[in-house]
C-alpha cells in the first residue's frame, strides 16, 4: 500500500483578489505534492478559502454586496488562479460550505464537552486586518503616536461577551510537543520565536465574537459567531471528513505539513495543536513557514496599490517560467524580491539558455543526423560514465532537499547536471564525430538523451506543462514518467517526434 502524504496551503482570505503571495504558497505546496506523487506516495493536497470574519464582512459591504454573494465571487477568482497556476489540489474547501460549518460546530461541541471552553467577557485589543487579539505589551507605538499591532495593523479596543478557550492549560503540553518533535516548526528561527512566545506564558484565547454576525454560529448560543481562526484552522480536518474519523479520507490525518507564511505561524503552531489536543485529536507533523515577497523592493500594500496578480505574468512569460522563478529565486523560508528584471534573467539564462538549449540542440541534432530515433549505445567512455553517474545520484539529492522544503536547493542540484551536460556536449562535440566516428556520436547522443530524461522527470513537479512536452519529445510513454521508472534505459531505435523549443528567449519590447 502506498504511504499517505497530506499537505495543505493556508485557506486564503477572500477580502481581496488573489495575488503573488497566495500564488507563492500554492505553487510551493503544489511542487511538493507533485514530487511526492512522483515518488510513489498517496497524496492529498488541500487548498481553499477563508470566508468568514469581520474583515471579509467589511470588504463585502464596501463592494455593496451581501457577504455570501461577495465571497462566491472572490472564491471563484481564487479557484481560477489555482487553475491557471496548474495547482494540482485534490480538494478546495470554502469555509461557507455546509460540510465545513457542520463539522466545525461538532468540533466546538467536542471542545465544550472536554471542558476546554467557558463563557466570559473579552476586554482588549483586536486587529481586524490580522483577525488577531493582541496583548497590551505586544503593541507598538506608530510615528503618529497611535497604537498598532506588531504587524503594523490598526487595533481597536473591544469589550464584548465571549467564549474562551483554555489555552493557558496547554502551555506545558505545547512545550513538550516542540521538545519531542524538534521538526514540528521549521525553519529553526521560527521555532525559536514560537518557543519564546509560549515560554513567556499564554492567556486563554477569545474564540467567539458578538459584534457582527458573518461567521459560524456557536452551537446553542446564536448571539455568538466563532472566532474566524478557530473556524479557519478546522478546515484541515473538516475537508477530510471530520467528525467522521473512521472515514477513509480521514486516514490522511495527521497532515504531514501545513505550509504557511511567516505571519501566521503562531496560529498554526500554538492555537491549532492546542485545539486538537483538547479535542483528543492528533496534531500535524510539521508547520513550515515561508518568507514574504516584496515587489520591485516595495512591500505589497493597498495604499501603494502594487499587488501583483500572477495571471498577466503567465500571459506574458508563460506559466512554467513563473512557477520556476518563484521557487528558484529565493531560498524557501526567507524573504525575497520580485522584479521583472530578475524574472527575465532566470528565464533567459537558466531556462532558455541552459535547459532549453541542451534539449533543443540534442534533439535537433538527432532529428537531422541520427535518423530521428533513439541512437544505439556503443562502449561507454569515462566522461559518459561520469555524467551518467551524476544523473543517477541526482534523485536522492532532490528528494533530500525537498524533504527539507529546500526547493531552491533541489533546483540548484538539477541545474548542476544541466550545466554538466552542456559542458559534456561541448567537449564531446557530436557535430565533429559525425564525420569521424558515428558509433561514438551515437553513444554521446544516447548519454545526453538519458540525462535529459532524468532532468525532465525530476523537473515535472516544478514545471509540469513544459516537462510533459519535453518527455513527449523524448518518446517516453506517459505511464513511465515516475521516479520508479528512472532505472530502465531508453529503447534503441524508438522513433522520436519532431523536436520543438520549449523555452523561447524573452525579448523585452523596445
Ligand atoms: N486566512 C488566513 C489563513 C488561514 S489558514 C487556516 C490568511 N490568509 S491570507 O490570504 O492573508 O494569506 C495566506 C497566505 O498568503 C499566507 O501563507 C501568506 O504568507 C501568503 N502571503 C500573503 N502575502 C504574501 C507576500 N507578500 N509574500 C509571500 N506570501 C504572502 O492568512
Amino acid at each position: 500500500m502506498k504511504q499517505k502524504f497530506y499537505i495543505t496551503t493556508p485557506i486564503y482570505y477572500v477580502n481581496g483578489a488573489p495575488h503573488l503571495g497566495h500564488a507563492y504558497t500554492s505553487t510551493a505546496a503544489d511542487a511538493l505534492a507533485r514530487f511526492k506523487r512522483l515518488d510513489g506516495f498517496d497524496v492529498f493536497f488541500l487548498t481553499g478559502t477563508d470566508e468568514h470574519g469581520q474583515k471579509v464582512e467589511a470588504a463585502a459591504r464596501a463592494a455593496g454586496l451581501d457577504p455570501q454573494s461577495f465571497t462566491d465571487q472572490v472564491a471563484a477568482d481564487f479557484k481560477d488562479m489555482a487553475a491557471r497556476m496548474n495547482i494540482s489540489n485534490d480538494d478546495f474547501i470554502r469555509t461557507t460550505e455546509p460540510r465545513h460549518k457542520h463539522a466545525c460546530q461538532e468540533l466546538w461541541q467536542r471542545l465544550v464537552d472536554a471542558g476546554a471552553i467557558y463563557l466570559g467577557k473579552y476586554e482588549g485589543w483586536y486587529a481586524v486586518r490580522d483577525e488577531a487579539f493582541y496583548d497590551e505589551e505586544e503593541l507598538v507605538t506608530a510615528s503618529d503616536g497611535s497604537k498598532k499591532a506588531p504587524t503594523g495593523a490598526p487595533v481597536e479596543w473591544v469589550i464584548e461577551p465571549s467564549y474562551f478557550f483554555r489555552l493557558k492549560d496547554f502551555q506545558e503540553k505545547l512545550l513538550k510537543l516542540y521538545e519531542d518533535h524538534p521538526d514540528f516548526i521549521a525553519p529553526q528561527a521560527k521555532r525559536n520565536e514560537v518557543l519564546s512566545f509560549v515560554r513567556g506564558g499564554l492567556n486563554d484565547l477569545s474564540v467567539s465574537r458578538t459584534s457582527f454576525s458573518w461567521g459560524i454560529p456557536v452551537p446553542g448560543d446564536p448571539d455568538h459567531v466563532m472566532y474566524v481562526w478557530l473556524d479557519a484552522l478546522a478546515n484541515y480536518i473538516t475537508a477530510i471528513g471530520y467528525p467522521d474519523t473512521s472515514a477513509e479520507r480521514y486516514g490522511y490525518w495527521p497532515a504531514n505539513v501545513h505550509l504557511v507564511g511567516k505571519e501566521i505561524v503562531r496560529f498554526h503552531a500554538v492555537y491549532w495543536p492546542a485545539f486538537l489536543m483538547a479535542a483528543g485529536l492528533k496534531v500535524p507533523k510539521k508547520v513550515f513557514s515561508h518568507g514574504w515577497w516584496t515587489v520591485e523592493s516595495e512591500k505589497m500594500s493597498k495604499s501603494l496599490g502594487n499587488f501583483i496578480d500572477v495571471r498577466p505574468l503567465i500571459d506574458e512569460f508563460g506559466l512554467d517560467p513563473v512557477r520556476f522563478f518563484l521557487l528558484r529565486e529565493v531560498p524557501f523560508g526567507g524573504d525575497g524580491d520580485f522584479s521583472r528584471k530578475a524574472l527575465i534573467s532566470r528565464l533567459n539564462v537558466e531556462l532558455a539558455n541552459d535547459l532549453g538549449n541542451l534539449a533543443q540542440r540534442t534533439l535537433t541534432f538527432i532529428a537531422k543526423n541520427a535518423g530521428g530515433v533513439v541512437p544505439a549505445c556503443g562502449e561507454l567512455a569515462a566522461p559518459d560514465i561520469l555524467l551518467l553517474d551524476q544523473a543517477e545520484a541526482l534523485t536522492p539529492k532532490v528528494r533530500d532537499a525537498l524533504e527539507r522544503l529546500a526547493f531552491h536547493e533541489a533546483l540548484e542540484e538539477i541545474w548542476k547536471l544541466v550545466r554538466a551536460a552542456n559542458a559534456y556536449i561541448d567537449h564531446q562535440a557530436p557535430w565533429s564525430l559525425r564525420k569521424t566516428d558515428t558509433v561514438r556520436m551515437n553513444t554521446v547522443l544516447l548519454v545526453l538523451l538519458e540525462v535529459i530524461r532524468v532532468i525532465a522527470v525530476l523537473l515535472q513537479p516544478f514545471m509540469p506543462e513544459t516537462m510533459t512536452k519535453l518527455l513527449d519529445q523524448l518518446g517516453i510513454p506517459k505511464d513511465a514518467r515516475q521516479i520508479a521508472d528512472l532505472e530502465p534505459r531508453l529503447v534503441e531505435g524508438t522513433s522520436l517526434p519532431a523536436p520543438f523549443g520549449i523555452f523561447p528567449r524573452y525579448v523585452e519590447a523596445a
